[in-house]
């Protein structure tokens, strides 16, 4: 780029002459979650997706995002900064051995995160994400086998939260799993009055800790009501630059990983896209996702499902 480039004005001209829409996920970095026209958790970046007027969608946010968006809102222009912007998740689970493993399975129905490949979400009936799992999960009658995957502690917390019982893919999130109990316990005991937020996607011995669990959005709600005035963050920290924004008072904490501070739990997918990856997306309409028509649609059904058992 030529230097003294002006990103943040070059992206408002590029946004307006593609009329584009940029949205982003809460685990962006700040500079993008301030110039997004929409920051929001999967389940409402996924509901923007659907409905944008908008020509062109800046996907802030990692592949499985982007390709969501692209699966609901075919005919327009998705593109992503950063095409390696992958997920942990979405790694653990291969689609031929997703599919072998239904075939093992053929009484269950496959509920699945909506962190996974747009080919997982083909093989499967019904995508969730943590914002909507458990409202999806209480409308399946009880007697309903489920495999549930990729996320086994999302699988778990919901388990233990509705008392169902699932078969469960062994998949983790690497930065949820990265707080250490250890530390967060020495944290509390620094505040002693401090609640903890946590993601369903940490394990059970971070999530045992915590007073309230949901996804991003909820976390950020529950941020808004607290009581007192120091909250531990068990999720990526960069959702605390919103907090701080709307409680410019209160005291955010990330929680802790092995190391004792926040900064091991930065994921590392999303923070492969920058402004500069931004600008040029938005100047060559590329990096672009595309996806094949036949796996598009069967992908299509699975994420029509959760939007309407989410509504
Ligand atoms: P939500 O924003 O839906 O809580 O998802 C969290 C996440 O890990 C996204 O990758
Ligand atoms: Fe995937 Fe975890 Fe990063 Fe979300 S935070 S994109 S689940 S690796």
């Amino acid at each position: 780029l030529p230097t003294g480039t002006d990103l943040l004005a070059e992206i408002d001209r590029l946004r307006r002459e593609r009329n584009a829409v940029i949205l982003g996920h809460y685990y962006q970095k700040p500079e993008i979650q301030d110039l997004a026209d929409f920051v929001g958790d999967s389940l409402d970046l996924s509901r923007k997706a659907a409905a944008t007027d908008a020509d062109v969608i800046a996907f802030c946010g990692v592949r499985f995002m982007a390709e969501t968006a692209k699966i609901l809102s075919p005919d327009k222009t998705v593109i992503l900064p950063d095409m390696d912007a992958g997920c942990s998740l979405e790694d653990s689970c291969p689609p031929e051995q997703f599919a072998a493993f239904r075939a093992q399975h053929p009484d269950h129905i496959a509920l699945t995160y909506i962190n996974c490949s747009t080919e997982v979400k083909a093989l499967s009936d019904i995508i969730v994400t943590s914002s909507s799992a458990e409202k999806i999960l209480s409308q399946l009658p009880a007697d309903q086998k489920v495999i549930f995957g990729p996320d086994r502690n999302l699988g778990g917390y919901l388990m233990r939260k509705t008392g169902r019982d699932m078969l469960l893919w062994p998949g983790v999130c690497i930065v949820h799993e990265a707080f250490s109990e250890t530390e967060l316990l020495k944290l509390k005991a620094q505040h002693p009055n401090a609640p903890v937020a946590a993601h369903p996607e940490c394990p059970a011995i971070i999530l045992d800790h915590a007073d309230y669990v949901g996804s991003t959005s909820g976390i950020l709600s529950y941020a808004s009501e607290f009581p007192g005035d120091t909250l531990i963050v068990a999720t990526e920290p960069h959702i605390i630059h919103q907090m701080e924004k709307a409680l410019p008072n209160k005291n955010f904490i990330g929680a802790p990983g092995a190391d004792g501070n926040c900064n091991c739990n930065i994921c590392p997918y999303m923070a492969l896209n920058t402004l500069e990856k931004l600008y040029i997306a938005l100047r060559d309409l590329s990096p672009r996702i595309e996806i094949e028509e036949g796996l598009r649609v069967k992908a299509k059904v699975s994420l029509d499902r959760m939007l309407a058992m989410a509504s």
